[in-house]
């Protein structure tokens, strides 16, 4: 037996030796952001069609060999050719624990059933689209700024991030720059896409919650640019629960409705994840 022969035999016997997955999709890469964040693509099946901002369950099997399933946004647009998500590192989290593990060739399961409310569907026409979300809330946004729809509806798209800290702004921040230069959607984009990432635990050139920064009308002075409106403005949100209700309160301050996939309105809200703390 040649070199070459040996090596695809042990390959043969790796995969063969890992557990067939349900909904089998493979990881293509991985990317560690930091301790708590990171980013992964995987194959996409050839029948799946979404639209942007839409999730969809993706997990691993767990000990007893059960499907361990998890709401995750699609953060690459509707168009790519694979899935990419954006995930939390929950230390004693059932699937992040696991999740966070996983390298190229490793298999996940993805239930190809996309939903969601963070769709460009669910809004009335509008010129000014804002994107509001904390943490790995960004993840619908990162798909929706890579979707050529959402710079053929909107004037002007501004993407407003807050985390904690400036490391954790990072996977968003390669993201927007590298729209500028991208070979499909770049010139779509233009200056349309207005970036105004925030911290609030770390020293960093613009700080400051969501809430407040809109509350204020500080976003609208530093962008220079009017204050929202019903008529102009729409609006997705998403963050955690208490993000979502205090940003809820002030977009419906503002005049704009909450609207639906069946109901379009003003703006759209859904839950980054669900509980109250890690
Ligand atoms: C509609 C929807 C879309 C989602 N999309 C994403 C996504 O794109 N990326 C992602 O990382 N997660 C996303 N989540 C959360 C995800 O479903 C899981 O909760 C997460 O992967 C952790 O799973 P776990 O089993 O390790 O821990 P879980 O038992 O699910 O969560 C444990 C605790 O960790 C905290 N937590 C969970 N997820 C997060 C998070 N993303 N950020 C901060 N704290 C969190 C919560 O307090 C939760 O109670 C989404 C949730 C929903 C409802
Ligand atoms: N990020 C970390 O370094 C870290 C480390 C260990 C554990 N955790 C735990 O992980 C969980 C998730 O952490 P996370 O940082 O992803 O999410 P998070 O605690 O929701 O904070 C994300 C960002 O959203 C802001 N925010 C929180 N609630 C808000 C509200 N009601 N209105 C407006 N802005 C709001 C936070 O500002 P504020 O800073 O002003 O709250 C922060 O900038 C938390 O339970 C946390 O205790 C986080």
């Amino acid at each position: 037996m040649t070199e070459a022969n040996l090596m695809t035999d042990a390959a043969e016997k790796r995969a063969a030796a890992k557990p067939h997955l349900p909904d089998a999709q493979t990881v293509t890469s991985v990317t560690h952001w930091t301790d708590r964040l990171f980013s992964f693509r995987v194959t996409r099946p050839q029948s799946l069609r979404f639209r942007s901002g839409e999730f969809v369950m993706i997990g691993l099997l767990d000990d007893r060999g059960k499907p361990l399933l998890r709401a995750y946004s699609i953060a690459s647009p509707s168009w790519d050719e694979e899935l990419e998500f954006y995930s939390i590192k929950v230390p004693d989290g059932p699937l992040t624990s696991r999740l966070q593990h996983i390298a190229v060739g490793d298999e996940i399961i993805l239930r190809p059933k996309p939903v969601g409310t963070l769709v460009l569907d669910a809004l009335l026409p509008g010129k000014r689209l804002w994107f509001l979300a904390t943490g790995t809330g960004i993840a619908p946004f990162a798909s929706l700024m890579r979707d050529p729809e959402t710079y053929e509806k909107f004037d002007q798209v501004i993407m407003m991030h807050t985390c904690r800290e400036v490391a954790e702004l990072e996977y968003g921040r390669q993201l927007v720059e590298g729209l500028a230069d991208d070979p499909l959607i770049g010139e779509m984009v233009g200056d349309k896409l207005v970036y105004y990432p925030t911290t609030t635990r770390e020293p960093f050139h613009h700080m400051g919650r969501v809430t407040d920064n809109l509350s204020s009308g500080k976003v609208f002075a530093d962008l220079g640019i009017p204050p929202m409106d019903p008529a102009t403005d729409r609006a997705m949100v998403c963050g955690s629960l208490a993000f979502n209700i205090d940003v809820k309160a002030i977009l419906e301050g503002f005049g704009l409705r909450e609207g639906a996939n069946s109901e379009p309105q003003e703006f759209v809200v859904e839950k980054a994840f669900v509980g109250d703390g890690i």
